[in-house]
């Protein structure tokens, strides 16, 4: 059993409280990232799973087993974990194949299933005909998969990952990530993953744990916590958004700053926030919602994204790249929000409307 359960961990260092109240459990072979702004808590938490920090209180298990309680502490050897961390550290004087066997030499393991154990992982990663190499006379992204081969070598079933693509260059990143979820999948085992990143965690994860300041803010699949963000933070840290401030009442949301009305018929009245999400915003020259005029526009080839004055307020839009040839800077425009997510004024989630016509 590789499932993870996190019990009400807590985390100080000294009286600076990091992690509070963190509960969750991750299931056998799921892919799960922890996500959130540098310093919210991340790696704390990935280093307490991996056994290099004790939670201040808390307990952490492995399957049913206590890995870590107020009674218990197992050291990170006897976790039977693999880990690969940002900076990839993979000992420059030593071949591939030594960078790869060393876990399995500590272990003591007879040479003949060393050498099959490495044969096997490097055949994972892709890197079987760089075996005799030293790590100088590899790519960036050739290092990191030895670093990674590294840490599958000795067959662990949970595999912690801590922001392991954020030193590769924006292309091998992407392929990095197809690489590493393909292995998951083929190998079954459980991931932990540590990203800044919303588009790498959106990419890869089965759930995402979205973290701000230490505390859960959500945990979801990629889509679900897409589309209803529990609160306002989840809705700006993942993905684009506009955010409104309005009234609502009478069927209608009066914005401010904006003198004018978009259909509602939720439940709530009085003071609310808006978040709708730049690409579902229709655009057009002809007929909408709101009318504004195009104040920018920039052609990024896949799509065109524009910026539009609506009365005080300036709101992204993001529409066809044929838009970008037929406008020009000045041009009203009229903007329909298919999709508007409402939360109250404390910015939590009441309901999401699909307004599609
Ligand atoms: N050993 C430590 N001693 C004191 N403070 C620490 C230590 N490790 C981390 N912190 C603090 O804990 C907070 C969370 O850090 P970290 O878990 O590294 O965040 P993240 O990985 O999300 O960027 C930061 O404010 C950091 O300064
Ligand atoms: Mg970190």
């Amino acid at each position: 059993m590789s499932s993870v359960s996190i019990r009400n961990v807590t985390k100080a260092f000294g009286d600076h409280v990091v992690l509070s109240e963190f509960n969750q459990t991750f299931e056998d072979g799921e892919f799960v990232t922890l996500l959130g702004p540098s310093g919210c808590g991340k790696t704390t938490m990935l280093r307490m799973i991996a056994g290099f920090e004790k939670p201040t209180s808390g307990e952490i298990l492995f399957g049913d087993k206590v890995v870590s309680s107020d009674r218990v502490f197992l050291p990170p050897e006897k976790r039977g974990i693999g880990m690969v961390f940002q900076s990839y550290a993979v000992w420059p004087h030593m071949t591939v194949f030594e960078n790869v066997a060393y876990p399995l030499r500590i272990m003591k393991m007879p040479k003949d299933d060393v050498t099959r154990q490495v044969q096997e992982v490097l055949e994972i990663v892709h890197l079987s005909q760089y075996a005799q190499r030293i790590p100088s006379q590899l790519s960036g992204g050739q290092q990191q998969r030895v670093a990674l081969a590294r840490a599958l070598v000795a067959k662990p079933e949970l595999l912690l990952l801590d922001e392991p693509l954020s030193n590769l260059d924006a292309k091998l990143r992407e392929s990095m990530r197809f690489e590493i979820k393909e292995i998951q999948t083929k190998l079954g085992i459980t991931v932990v993953y540590v990203t800044h990143d919303q588009t790498e965690a959106m990419a890869m994860s089965d759930r995402v744990v979205l973290i701000n300041r230490g505390k859960i803010q959500q945990v979801a699949p990629p889509a679900e916590i897409y589309d209803h963000p529990a609160n306002q933070f989840v809705a700006d840290f993942l993905g684009k958004v506009d955010f409104l401030s309005g009234e609502a009442g009478g069927g209608c949301i009066r914005l401010d700053g904006i003198e004018q009305t978009i259909p509602y018929d939720g439940e709530r009245v009085g003071r609310v926030e808006v978040a709708v999400r730049p690409e579902r915003i229709t655009l057009s020259t002809k007929e909408g919602t709101l009318r504004g005029t195009l104040v920018n526009q920039y052609y990024l080839g896949d799509v065109n994204d524009c910026r539009v004055q609506v009365g005080e307020k300036q709101l992204r839009v993001i529409t066809e790249p044929e838009t970008y040839a037929r406008m020009k800077l000045g041009d009203p425009v009229y903007l329909t929000f298919r999709e508007q997510i409402v939360f109250d004024e404390e910015g939590s989630l009441e309901d999401k409307l699909k307004i599609v016509t």
